[in-house]
């Protein structure tokens, strides 16, 4: 019995890193035979400062965005982690077999944190736990994700085989990370370095899902390169992080490989480089944007799919829990 478990945060509008890491292989890997639960993690969403008003409208996005996508609601269940009390209930249970040493050394609490360490919420730190409920609520055997939650689902393998342990069972599965495709950790286009993210301060840094064709164009023009044309072999691109996540992102919404894009192009100015990925990403996306804005104009037939999705969520994480509850002796009747 295969199961795919994955989720977004509804914090802004999903960019370009979300769509190429994650969005695109659930949608892929919908008819390959796994069942699939695609979340709309909210509880994670509020472990930063938020604003209150945009939560519940944010979450309605990211549900409409995967649609958009691809993701079929008639196969796929979609729902807001809020509406399933299982994911809290379970992270409690699960944080009493975590380490504070391990949850300290994710790389994600480092960055959000910042220096102020002592400052952060508990739930920020809490983060990588909930996630493990998440996935482990239903049993989840794989869990299609971009490169930046390998450490986390590292944890969630951790967490599940002490349960098993310490308890004698053999309950959870490991869930297996599927990561994916050319584009698994797309970089700033401001700065090759670093990962194309939701809170950079520069809108120019990413491609959001909802950008229109001039706005797409404007950045790409805007990317940062170096100087030199684009080599002729994959090895070339070794050291030029910027020109490497440009040909990266090219080859994932192509469908093809860095080295077949740099068959094409190598030798070439980034100035005839650019207008082509702008056209593709514009070819790629904006049919996206525009049946997203289609869903959103009805909003109440996205919270019908959200609460649909939510009952049958119920359905599958309930009695895990309870089984749960079981093993680790608590009071019933
Ligand atoms: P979030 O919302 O930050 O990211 C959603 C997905 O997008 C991927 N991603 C990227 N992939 C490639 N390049 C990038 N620059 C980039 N930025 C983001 C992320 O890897 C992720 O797959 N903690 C999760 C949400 C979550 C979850 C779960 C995932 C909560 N519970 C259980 C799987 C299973 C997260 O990062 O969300």
């Amino acid at each position: 019995n295969k199961r795919i478990f994955s989720g977004m945060q509804p914090t802004n509008r999903l960019h370009l890193g979300n769509y190429l890491g994650a969005l695109r292989n659930w949608v892929k890997l919908q008819d390959d035979g796994y069942e699939n639960i695609f979340c709309v993690v909210d509880l994670h969403a509020i472990t930063m400062p938020y604003e209150v008003d945009r939560l519940a409208p944010a979450t309605r996005e990211i549900a409409a965005a995967y649609i958009a996508a691809g993701i079929d609601p008639d196969k796929c269940i979609i729902y807001p982690q809020s509406a399933v009390a299982a994911h809290s209930q379970l992270m409690w249970l699960l944080s009493t077999m975590t380490q504070m040493g391990k949850l300290e050394r994710m790389t994600q609490f480092k960055d959000k944190a910042g220096k102020n360490a002592e400052r952060a919420g508990l739930g920020l730190f809490a983060y990588p736990v909930l996630m493990a409920a998440d996935i482990l609520a239903y049993k989840a055997t794989h869990v299609p994700v971009g490169e930046d939650q390998k450490q986390h689902l590292e944890l969630a393998r951790d967490v599940a085989a002490t349960f098993n342990t310490r308890y004698g069972v053999e309950f959870f599965p490991q869930p297996e990370p599927m990561i994916l495709g050319e584009a698994t950790r797309v970089m700033s286009l401001r700065d090759g370095t670093k990962k194309m993210s939701k809170s950079d301060e520069s809108d120019y840094s990413r491609i959001n899902l909802t950008d229109d064709a001039d706005a797409i164009a404007t950045k790409v023009k805007k990317a940062k390169t170096d100087p030199e044309p684009l080599p002729e072999t994959v090895d070339g691109l070794k050291g030029r992080a910027e020109a490497d996540n440009l040909v990266t992102i090219y080859a994932a919404l192509a469908d093809t490989t860095k080295a077949a894009v740099l068959a094409e192009f190598g030798g070439k100015q980034f100035s005839a480089f650019k207008p082509a990925l702008s056209d593709l990403a514009v070819a790629k996306l904006t049919p996206i944007t525009s049946r997203m804005n289609d869903l959103l104009a009805h909003p109440d037939e996205i919270d019908r799919i959200l609460k649909r999705g939510a009952d049958k969520a119920n359905t599958i994480a309930t009695p895990i829990l309870k089984e749960t509850a079981e093993i680790m002796g608590f009071w019933r009747t």
